[in-house]
């Protein structure tokens, strides 16, 4: 099967990092270009670590695009707190040897799927606010793109930044809402928290297994990764930390890893009270589903793609920064 070509969206976190290593490693990738947006950290600090996890792919060649600085409405809420001030769990390092584009994310986002109709899958791992600029410039953006996938939400489910929402919808509930407004369920599918936290959780055997790989992405995937999996055990009582970003990933990259989905319509509460609530509307008079949701996945299946990827020796240039091993 053809590599898939991908857009990436991502705020670039720890999670993220592992994302980008799945899309860019596994074999059934083929990234066109990343875009960047705040989120878990200030955008140019998410830039910055894009840039390193696509060194360490040996993937510098993909072009990074930088985009919004701050949410549609609301100023920036990071989640540092959760992956550490740099994003990366502060495990020092060094500066990526390439720069990003001059081209911002936005205009890469409606030019790439201009220039390739009906042939790109957009992939989301943040905030939406690159994407929801997008659409108010092109209100048909996502005819333009073969498939959009969303990490974003928390269905039926509490949240993991508020009782209520999943981050990447609370830190820009207004432009979740553009996002679900604009979204025909044939073209948008969402991956929520409440898949990763039931089927994307690294116990610790699965922490165990990912640092005695000993490659250099396995390496910097679990160390990138230690800061994130104290909070979650602290905050959310999980057995381990969890990737909702991979796992949404691993869905774009092969939807045969989905065992349970649904269509529903979608609405994204903006008031203060419950912010970016998903509010998934069953009602008999409810309006007709304006997208996907995938409620589960293979969980054996999602984690045999992450150990496989990060076990590839893969061609490390001179300049990508080295993870030194694991004391
Ligand atoms: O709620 C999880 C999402 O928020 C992930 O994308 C993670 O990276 C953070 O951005
Ligand atoms: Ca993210």
């Amino acid at each position: 099967m053809p590599a898939l070509p991908l857009i990436i969206d991502t705020d670039t976190g720890s999670d993220d990092a592992v994302a980008l290593l799945l899309a860019a490693a596994s074999g059934l990738g083929d990234i066109r270009a990343v875009t960047t947006v705040a989120g878990n950290v200030p955008v140019a600090i998410g830039t910055r670590n894009a840039l390193i996890s696509l060194e360490i792919a040996g993937r510098s060649d993909i072009p990074v695009h930088p985009g919004c600085e701050r949410p549609m409405i609301r100023t920036l809420s990071s989640a540092q707190h959760v992956h550490g001030e740099d994003g990366m769990g502060d495990t020092g390092l060094p500066d990526p040897a390439k720069a990003p584009e001059p081209g911002h994310a936005i205009d890469a986002l409606l030019s790439y799927p201009r220039d390739h109709p009906g042939e790109l899958t957009l992939v989301t791992l943040a905030p939406l606010t690159n994407i929801a600029a997008a659409l108010l410039r092109d209100p048909a953006l996502f005819t333009r793109y073969r498939h959009v996938y969303c990490m974003a939400g928390a269905a039926d489910t509490r949240g993991n930044i508020s009782p209520t929402a999943e981050f990447n919808v609370w830190a820009d509930p207004e432009a979740a809402r553009i996002v679900a407004q604009a979204a025909t369920p044939d073209k948008v599918t969402w991956i929520g928290w409440d898949v990763s936290r039931k089927d994307a959780v690294m116990t610790p055997a699965d922490q165990q297994r990912l640092q005695q790989i000993g490659t250099p992405m396995a390496r910097f995937a679990h160390r990138i990764n230690r800061t994130v999996a104290d909070w979650v055990r602290d905050v959310t009582g999980l057995a381990g930390y969890d990737l909702p970003d991979p796992i949404a990933m691993a869905v774009a990259l092969n939807p045969g890893l989905i065992t349970e989905q649904e269509e529903a319509h979608v609405d994204i509460a903006v008031g203060d009270e419950a912010r970016g609530q998903m509010l998934i509307d069953r009602r008999v008079v409810a309006p007709a589903p304006n997208m996907t949701l995938v409620r589960r996945v293979d969980e054996a299946g999602f984690k045999k793609l992450l150990f496989d990827t990060v076990a590839a020796p893969v061609p490390v240039p001179a300049s990508a920064p080295t993870i030194p091993a694991t004391p």
